[in-house]
């Protein structure tokens, strides 16, 4: 019949969130549900700003750069301050890392709690005055044994991560998260302001049919990526892949996480390092994929591997199915 079934047994994300640490038993902490609940209500808070953004002037520039040279929008900033403050107030958080903010925030003692957390409070800001998809992502350490949370803290590789995710603010806000136990993706009920729980444990196909890159930066591109983006556009075999690239990483990895098929920024003959900042956009979208069966590397090594040795260094980033991304390695391996 065509009636409408109401759920009555909603799973929130913090009703799942408690649940994974019930079957977890004693290791498992309500510390980190807490923490969980100061980011939810940060994507809150933002995607509502998002939405009405053009309508109370927070579109455009705030008139500053920030520590990676970029102009910073309304947006941006406006992102930043309402992640540092709510993380701030959880009393969950001990060193917080932003995108916007040249040092790490040490958390004072009257508020701290045992966990770092390293944010791009606002991921695919050229996409905002558009009002193309954006979002936010996020990772998670705990601070080490003994210490009382300093820089040390986040510069770990990321598979030291507890948790990791992001939030897409599209057609409608969607929190996608991983606590190492696979990842399940959230959608913002507005009206019950909760997250509720509509993808669960999401799985990339071992291979899809999209790529996703900048190709207006071929020209720069070294010779194993312009090989590989050849064989996927001119196969022996078969149909050539689609290309699909939004220009925010949160809704270019979303895609990828869903539909399959690899996503790339490279490092190049312009950015030796690729563009991508490895503590708040490599770690967390690597630990998502792998979590999700999928494989991210900078082309000869494991992304999660890395000992970051900065706070806002970069790295190459590619990410997506195993298959896919096994054979843009193979042309990395060639060229060694
Ligand atoms: P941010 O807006 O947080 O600075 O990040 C922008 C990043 C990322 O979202 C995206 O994948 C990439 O920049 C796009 O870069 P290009 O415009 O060079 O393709
Ligand atoms: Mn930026
Ligand atoms: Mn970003
Ligand atoms: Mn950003």
């Amino acid at each position: 019949s065509g009636e409408e079934q109401v759920n009555t047994d909603l799973i929130t994300l913090t009703r799942h969130v408690l649940n994974d640490q019930f079957n977890l038993g004693a290791a498992a902490s309500g510390d980190l549900t807490l923490l969980l609940t100061a980011i939810q209500l940060t994507s809150k808070f933002i995607a509502t700003n998002v939405r009405k953004a053009r309508l109370i002037n927070l579109v455009g520039l705030a008139g500053d750069t920030n520590v990676q040279g970029e102009e910073q929008k309304k947006l941006d900033v406006l992102s930043n301050d309402i992640m540092v403050n709510a993380l701030r107030a959880s009393g969950k958080t001990a060193v917080l890392v932003s995108e916007e903010l040249e040092d790490a925030v040490i958390i004072e003692d009257q508020y701290k709690g045992k966990y770092c957390v390293v944010f791009d409070p606002l991921d695919g800001s050229s996409n905002i005055d558009a009002g193309v998809n954006i979002g936010t992502i996020f990772g998670v350490y705990q601070v080490q044994e003994g210490s009382k949370g300093t820089v040390a803290d986040v510069l770990r590789p990321g598979n030291q991560m507890v948790a990791a995710g992001y939030t897409m603010y599209g057609s409608s806000a969607n929190l996608v998260l991983s606590t190492g136990h696979g990842v399940n993706g959230y959608t913002l009920d507005a009206a019950l302001g909760e997250f509720i729980l509509t993808h669960p444990n999401i799985r990339i196909p071992p291979r899809g049919k999209i790529y996703s890159f900048n190709e207006g930066n071929s020209m720069y591109f070294n010779a194993p990526v312009v090989r590989y983006l050849e064989s996927i556009k001119y196969p022996a075999s078969g149909k050539p892949y689609s290309a699909r690239y939004i220009g925010s990483m949160v809704a270019d990895v979303h895609r990828t996480l869903l539909y399959g098929g690899i996503f790339g920024y490279p490092e190049d003959k312009k950015s030796k390092k690729g563009k991508l900042r490895l503590l708040y956009e490599a770690f967390p979208m690597a630990f998502l994929t792998e979590q999700a069966g999928g494989v991210a590397t900078t082309g000869t090594g494991r992304i999660l591997d890395i000992v970051p040795t900065s706070i806002h260094e970069r790295c190459p980033v590619f990410l997506g199915s195993k298959d896919d991304v096994q054979d843009l390695q193979k042309f990395y391996q060639e060229a060694n």
